[in-house]
């Protein structure tokens, strides 16, 4: 399916779903308050990867917590779930940046999927998503 609707209404904050769009795992996570803060605070020139990779911003838009996700909807995050390294599956929650962690050969993301640690070269990548509803997702 080139679009996929996802309905968010179950998630209360620290939750996540993962969906399947064009093939690959999305996740869709509302995160905590303290994963944003965790996000926010970050320092710009402490990122491998400053590009915020965002499919539904410029393509050097920076990447700022917000810019990760979404305005108005700065908890959300939608992020496809694949290590940018060799496209392994990181683990959701795990890590020493609280955010994903990738068994297959250690690179470290932050709660806002940004890359912190280890090979993956970019921060995991954010698709062409839009709240349709305050409880809907479209993806795609
Ligand atoms: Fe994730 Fe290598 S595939 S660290």
């Amino acid at each position: 399916l080139a679009s996929v609707e996802v309905d968010v209404s179950s998630l209360t904050p620290g939750m996540s779903l993962i969906v399947k769009w064009r093939g690959k795992p999305v996740v869709v996570r509302n995160r905590t308050e303290q994963e944003m803060k965790d996000g926010e605070t970050v320092n710009l020139a402490d990122l491998k990867d400053p590009i915020a990779r965002n499919a539904n911003l410029p393509a050097d838009a920076p990447a700022t917590d917000a810019n990760r996700t979404t305005p108005g909807k700065e908890a959300w995050m939608v992020m496809v779930q694949v290590c940018t390294h060799l496209g392994c599956i990181p683990l959701g929650q795990e890590g020493d940046f609280g955010g994903w962690f990738c068994p297959c050969h250690g690179s470290q993301y932050d709660t806002a999927g940004r890359i912190r640690k280890g090979p993956a070269p970019e921060n995991m990548a954010v698709p062409v998503f839009k709240f349709i509803s305050d409880t809907k997702i479209l993806i795609g």
